[in-house]
């Protein structure tokens, strides 16, 4: 695989693949550290004269345009850290995007709006892969964080550009990364948030490398449910419930020590300021739902992680983003950064709760991707990386 300061992208327009998928509040962006990753590399490109047209997706908008999920405020806050204006294109495609490509002078950028308002991002889609690559003479793949995903933007693109390379936050996280194959043990993987069914393969996989998983967030509903237990109105994945149980099995059968939490910390909804308070996991009502984690939880996580030597942690504990919910997420960010050990977190959310509570010196490292940090993690060759390699030896 090639890195953008293997090439000469002097008066060539790069089309730069970054992930702005980044947490908005009012309409402005909350927590810019992906948006801050990207930076080597646009400046890199920016000295060396290039011209760049910057592209990513922001949410899910299911291939709807959906104006609350435009990149503006990620283009707004870019321009501001840059210190120079950077337009949004209207599209990510078309020839009113390709004008203002083409109008574009060495030392400036376009941003080309939300990629997910087309279909075909996500089939990654040959027509719409190829009307992408017209932005740019050489594509380049900063967007670690989106790199386990085959979508056009990733993968297809780089069928239709002539030239192909990684940009230098793909090249941080893979140097890092790759030297975490044997780690220091016991070696214990804190896994939590939302997104639970492209997270729990990759759970499996993981089985095989850890002595011992952690389990909070949304994530850890479907296993308490999974063992028959209900969990009121919760965010629960019921497909996915054997797929639970089968992991729960595996851990068992390869001796990994497999936690759930004890307790949760219970609301109506995120935004229930009033709080219904802490429950055991076996008595959660069937109105409430399961937000954060519980103190007698955060006890028991904190004793697995003291012995700890090598930590991962992907996903917060609860609903953050709300203060009534955020204190396991705190709890858990405090007890890893207070670790001696080496710790490596990464995700979106996750990233932004480690700023928030400017804790972000007390890691070893931290990815900035999620679900692409997992599997990378896991072994796996994310289709992103396999993309640029194939690019590459053309
Ligand atoms: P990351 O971005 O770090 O990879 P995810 O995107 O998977 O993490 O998940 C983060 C989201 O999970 C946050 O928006 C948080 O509010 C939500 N979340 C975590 N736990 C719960 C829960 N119990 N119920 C509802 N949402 C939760
Ligand atoms: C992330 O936030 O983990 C990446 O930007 C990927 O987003 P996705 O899970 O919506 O593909
Ligand atoms: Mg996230």
């Amino acid at each position: 695989m090639q890195f953008i300061d293997d090439l000469d992208v002097s008066g060539k327009t790069v089309l730069v693949r970054v992930d702005y998928n980044v947490p908005l509040k009012d309409g402005r962006v909350q927590d810019e550290t992906r948006i801050q990753a990207s930076i080597p590399t646009l400046e890199y490109a920016l000295k060396h004269n290039a011209r760049l047209v910057l592209c990513s997706h922001l949410g899910k908008p299911k291939g709807q345009v959906r104006s609350e999920l435009s990149l503006a405020p990620a283009a707004e806050r870019l321009g501001t850290i840059l210190g120079k204006a950077v337009a949004l294109a209207p599209d990510c495609i078309g020839e009113e995007t390709l004008e203002m490509v083409r109008s574009l002078e060495p030392g400036q950028i376009l941003m080309l709006e939300n990629l997910r308002f087309h279909p075909g991002e996500e089939k990654n889609d040959d027509e719409f892969s190829r009307e992408l690559a017209r932005m740019g003479d050489i594509y380049v793949n900063d967007a670690f964080g989106a790199s386990h995903r085959s979508h056009a933007s990733v993968v297809g693109v780089t069928g239709h550009i002539p030239s192909c390379s990684g940009g230098l936050l793909l090249k941080k996280e893979w140097e890092y990364l790759s030297k975490v194959g044997d780690p220091e043990r016991p070696f214990v993987l804190i896994a939590g948030g939302v997104k639970v069914s492209s997270k729990l393969g990759v759970l499996e996989n993981l089985l095989r490398r850890v002595d011992a998983m952690l389990i909070g967030g949304a994530m850890a509903n479907t296993f308490v449910k999974a063992q028959g237990f209900s969990v009121g109105t919760s965010r629960v994945e019921d497909d996915l419930l054997d797929k639970a149980r089968e992991i729960m099995q595996q851990a068992r059968e390869k001796k990994v020590q497999f936690y759930l939490p004890v307790d949760f910390m219970l609301g109506q909804g995120p935004d229930d300021e009033s709080r219904a308070g802490v429950c055991p996991f076996q008595a959660i009502p069937e109105h409430l739902m399961a937000l954060d984690i519980g103190p007698a939880t955060c006890t028991l996580f904190a004793e697995v992680l003291h012995r700890a030597k090598t930590v991962i942690w992907n996903g917060p504990m609860g609903a953050f983003e709300f203060r009534p919910f955020s204190q396991g997420s705190r709890n858990i960010a405090e007890i890893v950064a207070g670790l001696h050990a080496t710790t490596i977190v990464g995700g979106g959310d996750t990233d932004s709760l480690i700023h928030e509570l400017d804790l972000q010196d007390r890691f070893s490292f931290i990815s900035t991707g999620g679900g692409s940090f997992m599997e990378f993690l896991e072994g796996k060759t994310l289709p992103g990386f396999k993309a640029l390699e194939e690019c590459s030896s053309k």
